[in-house]
């Protein structure tokens, strides 16, 4: 892998030099980039003995040797660390002073930024937004560690260990890197809404992060992605190669995946779609009164746009040749939850099946999940559990697979 390890001037940096050994000693090719002030804590000479690079600090320096846009578009992986208060709020502001914030700018790999600095500043509003804003562009943002910091006092700011440092960015790499390069994902997420009147709806309490999350991981693995997004609780994903799509009602869900679908290797049908509309729309606001009776809504039933894009598919060819569906189940005396997510993969027609098991508090906003995935070919379902996150890594792996011919 070919990592570029930023340090930030601070006094941690001396911790940097032992997560370098780690990440040399793995193998990977590491080009160090600090910043100027880093160089006062520890200097060039040891950075270029212990990775085997030249060091360079600004961009304008060795022009002709370093290209500040491909150092950062060539890397596999970003560590900054350790992360001052200033390097966060220079990223949030996307300057870019010298070659690392070019780097910033330039990479579009998995970055994991580990800050270390006194509690007051770590705790600071201004350094809170300006984490919640790197965090909300798909960097990991380490929380330091609490202990012992710089002179006599304690409390949270300190560096994690390396060894936890390098853990996090290992497990950041997705496992299927480049495995879906020059592949297109159309992905939907979120929850519909359908309209009741101007000012109301039905709606569910889907809250998106599961289909962002798959979103920003076939991303890492280096597809271009076209997001659907629903109503959903969470920023969509800043990233290159995500393009938003914005939609409210199942019918444009519909529109929107057959129009994106065109061409596209893979559908991903994260979105929480709602099976009842209302018959009829309200022109205006439906109003209170004394005399009127309570009003009864009528509902019909919305398309199903899983089931009609693999219609369309199977007639038509041009749609994706992999359509995964996901299955928000409960289990009943009639049949546990894998029975039914069974019933629904050959009901639905498509060639994979998320099944989650679902109720009040479950999954729906919640960040720990668990889901087995079904294969329509027979092959032996996969159970995956943890954060969100962790959960949509191994769906893009089973996807990867499906293009690998493992
Ligand atoms: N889905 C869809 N269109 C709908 C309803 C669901 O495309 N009108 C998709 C969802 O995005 C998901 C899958 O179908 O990928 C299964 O969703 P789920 O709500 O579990 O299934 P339903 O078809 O609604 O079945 P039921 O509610 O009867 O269990």
């Amino acid at each position: 892998m070919r990592i570029v390890l930023g340090v930030c001037g601070g006094i941690a940096a001396y911790k940097a030099a032992l997560l370098l050994r780690l990440m040399t000693e793995s193998g990977h090719e590491v080009h160090v980039v600090p910043t100027r002030s880093a160089l006062n804590f520890v200097g060039e000479a040891t950075w270029e003995a212990l990775s085997g690079n030249r060091v360079h600090t600004d961009t304008f320096e060795a022009v002709d040797e370093v290209n500040h846009v491909l150092q950062g578009r060539n890397a596999d992986l970003v560590i900054i660390a350790p992360a001052t208060a200033d390097f966060l709020a220079r990223t949030a502001a996307g300057l870019a002073p010298d070659l690392l914030g070019n780097i910033m700018l330039t990479a579009t790999c998995p970055i994991l930024v580990a800050p270390a600095m006194h509690t007051e500043m770590w705790l600071n509003p201004a350094t809170q937004a300006n984490v919640a804003t790197l965090r909300h562009r798909g960097i990991t943002v380490l929380d330091p560690d609490s202990g012992r910091l710089t002179g006599s006092d304690t409390g949270q700011g300190r560096l994690p260990e390396p060894a936890t440092i390098w853990d996090h960015a290992q497990n950041l790499v997705s496992p299927s890197a480049g495995a879906l390069e020059g592949k297109h994902l159309v992905i939907s997420a979120g929850g519909t809404r359908e309209p009741l009147d101007p000012v109301r709806y039905l709606g569910n309490r889907s809250s998106g992060k599961q289909g962002v999350a798959l979103a920003v991981q076939a991303a890492r693995a280096g597809a271009r992605i076209t997001l659907i997004a629903a109503a959903m609780d969470i920023p969509a994903p800043q990233h290159p190669r995500i393009e938003v799509v914005e939609i409210e009602s199942t019918r444009q869900l519909l529109d929107a995946v057959l129009t994106h679908s065109r061409g596209a290797d893979v559908l991903i049908m994260a979105a929480a779609v709602a099976d009842f509309r209302p018959r009829t729309v309200g022109e205006s606001k439906i109003k209170k009164t004394a005399e009127q009776p309570v009003p009864v809504i009528e509902l019909e039933q919305t398309e199903d746009v899983l089931a009609t894009a693999v219609q369309t598919r199977n007639e038509e060819k041009n749609l994706p040749g992999l359509i995964v569906g996901f299955a928000a189940e409960t289990g009943d005396e009639h049949g546990d939850v894998l029975t039914y997510g069974k019933q629904k993969l050959d009901r639905k027609g498509c060639e994979m099946l998320v099944v989650n098991q679902v109720g009040v508090g479950r999954v729906f906003g919640q960040d720990d999940t668990e889901v087995t995935i079904l294969y329509a070919d027979g092959r032996e379902a996969v159970t995956a559990t943890g954060t969100k996150d962790q959960v949509a890594t191994k769906i893009i792996s089973a996807v990867a697979e499906q293009f690998s011919g493992r």
